[in-house]
């Protein structure tokens, strides 16, 4: 299976479309944010909160690198923006192979720490409110998330 586009154009159709791939997520899933500042990596996280049953608001995580919070499974929200120059190892492999579902937003500053298997989320700034949404499995587990996300 290819990848998934999806277009939206409000933050909350990005939640939407988001919250159903919490509800559909399993332990151990990762999820890889790729974007520009302000395409909506943050907001695409709430959703996915929300559909893991998480009551608490999820707000971008900057000056923690990891947030915790519980809802069905456990979210670990990642934002590693700040380790660009430094190759420091916060514990992730631990995060991954959890209980819970890490996002991890500007992956790309760890990418020597990534699991092999993941699903990649890159959100595309069309418009002021447009966002094209193109989600690449990488992983069996995946490929059949992304087919029961479009069912
Ligand atoms: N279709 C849309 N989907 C998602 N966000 C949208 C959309 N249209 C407008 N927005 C707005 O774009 C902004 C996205 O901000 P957000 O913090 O989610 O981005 P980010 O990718 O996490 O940025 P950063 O790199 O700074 O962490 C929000 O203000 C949101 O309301
Ligand atoms: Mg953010």
């Amino acid at each position: 299976m290819e990848q998934i586009k999806i277009k939206t154009s409000s933050p909350e159709e990005t939640m939407s479309f988001s919250k159903k791939l919490g509800e559909l997520s399993e332990p151990g899933n990762v999820y890889i944010l790729e974007g520009d500042l302000g395409a909506g990596k943050t907001t695409f996280t709430k959703g996915l909160a929300k559909g893991l049953g998480i009551k608490r608001v999820v707000s971008s995580p900057t000056f923690t690198i990891i947030k915790e919070y519980n809802g069905r499974l456990p979210l670990y929200h990642m934002d590693v923006y700040r380790l660009e120059h430094s190759d420091e190892d916060l514990g992730f492999d631990e995060y991954f192979s959890g209980e819970g579902v890490t996002v991890v937003e500007w992956a790309r500053f760890i990418s020597e720490h990534l699991p092999e298997e993941h699903l990649t989320i890159e959100i595309r700034h069309i418009g002021e409110s447009e966002r094209e949404i193109v989600l690449t499995p990488v992983g069996d587990r995946y490929i059949k998330l992304c087919k029961e996300l479009m069912e």
